[in-house]
């Protein structure tokens, strides 16, 4: 069998979701393969070759080209340029603007609401012996954390939860299919919603994130418009919510299957920081970003033609040897531990000390309940949702005393 037929690449495949990382191995020994599964694409697996991509913004755009199967999906955020999806200088504008909502201080302050928010969720199960990480903790910790900083009812979290759900199921539909009717009407009802929330935060401003970039949107000099506005809370929600909740499983799953970590991991709790760095490597929330080209390009020894889309695995590019050593082993030690979970350059994660925290906190507080925390005996196998790039569990059932 020749090289490019062991390639296999199916994001819509339940199997490949399931564990894509064999399917990775054999895009590390080359330069990016050419495939046109749907659309004529570029898989990028290798460190090098991955974060050479992420970090140069002139030739790999962030702005998808004009085509209905990408701008369909992207329709959520309406017409406005948005901060992961735009290029200098829009790009430079848009995150100057809404990184005021991010500052160090802003982060620290809400540290204590997360904490009361796990807190909470956790008393909910306290009797129990067998509790669902995601139903439970990982799946509504970050959109209450989320929620809070726009300054969202509390009443409304699962209503959130359930928009921004349908719009990542979105991914589920492979190219050439019409979205389906709910997740259109997901699309403008969230949007809508943000439209009021946007006007009430104006007549009656608070110290809440929509208020902060209200305050960024009326300043003279720089403004985010009213349609930017609507498409970054629009953005938060979806990129803060998903994230944060598989890095909650997926990192309970590898220390579930590494028992001697988890408990190294008790033993030593100042461990924490470097296991979720590990966590994030290991089997990252985001398997895949996207960029495109205008023209022609090379990366590593490859010819890119240009309109190939360009996929850059950053999960794989965290399991490349030639970057990690032992890149299969999970190691709550490792170090340096340089992973591209968060991405590269201009577009780096802008969440990613709300990211850190928030899985530190939800997965201390795990461990300092539960003395004992097991693999809960289960009939099927571990399920994943739909979405490929954001990969994560649809439940995982641990026995705990
Ligand atoms: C573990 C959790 C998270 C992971 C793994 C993650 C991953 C990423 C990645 C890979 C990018 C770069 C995309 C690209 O270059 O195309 C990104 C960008 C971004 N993330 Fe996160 N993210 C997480 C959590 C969050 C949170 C909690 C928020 C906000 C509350 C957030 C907001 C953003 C925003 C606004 C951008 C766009 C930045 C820009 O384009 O300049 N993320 N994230």
């Amino acid at each position: 069998m020749s090289e490019a037929e062991q390639i296999y690449f199916n994001p819509w495949d339940e199997t490949f979701r399931a564990n894509p990382y064999p399917y990775y191995k054999p895009l590390m020994s080359g330069p990016p393969r050419l495939l046109k599964v749907f659309l004529p694409m570029a898989l990028v697996a290798r460190y090098s070759d991955c974060a050479a991509v992420l970090r140069d913004h002139e030739h790999f755009s962030s702005v998808p080209p004009r085509s209905p199967f990408l701008e369909e999906r992207i329709s959520v955020f309406g017409d406005a340029p948005r901060v992961v999806f735009s290029d200098p200088p829009v790009h430079t504008r848009l995150r100057r603007l809404v990184s005021r909502a991010f500052t160090p201080r802003r982060i620290r302050e809400l540290e204590g609401k997360v904490r009361e928010f796990t807190d909470l969720l956790l008393d909910r199960v306290i009797n129990k012996d067998r509790i669902d990480v995601m139903a439970d903790l990982a799946n509504p910790l970050p959109v209450m954390v989320i929620a809070h900083m726009l300054g969202v009812p509390t009443g409304h979290y699962a209503m959130f939860k359930q928009w921004s759900d349908t719009v990542i199921e979105s991914d589920n539909t492979p190219p050439g299919m019409p979205l389906p009717e709910n997740v259109r009407d997901a699309f403008t009802t969230l949007r809508e919603y943000f439209i009021a929330e946007i006007e009430k935060r104006r007549r009656d401003p608070g110290d809440d994130l929509v208020s902060v970039l209200v305050a960024a949107h009326e300043d003279s000099e720089e403004v985010l418009s009213e349609a930017e506005l609507v498409a970054f809370v629009v953005l938060l929600l979806l990129a803060g919510n998903e994230t944060t909740t598989n890095l909650i499983g997926n990192g309970m799953l590898a220390l579930m299957r590494n028992p001697e970590q988890l408990e190294r991991l008790r033993r030593e709790p100042e461990l924490m920081r470097s296991a979720i760095e590990e966590m994030l490597r290991y089997d990252g929330p985001v398997q895949a970003t996207m960029r495109y080209i205008r023209e022609g390009v090379e990366i590593g020894e490859s010819k890119i033609p240009a309109g190939t889309l360009i996929f850059v695995l950053l999960a794989a590019a965290d399991r490349d040897p030639a970057a990690f050593a032992a890149p299969e082993t999970f190691d709550i030690t490792r170090a340096p531990n340089e992973h591209l979970a968060f991405g590269q350059g201009i577009h780096y994660c802008i969440g990613a000390p709300l990211a850190r925290m928030e899985g530190s906190i939800a997965i201390s507080a795990l461990l300092a309940r539960y003395p004992n925390i097991r693999a809960a005996a289960q009939e099927a196998p571990l399920k994943y949702k739909g979405s490929f790039f954001l990969r994560g569990l649809a439940s995982l059932p641990i026995a705990v005393s």
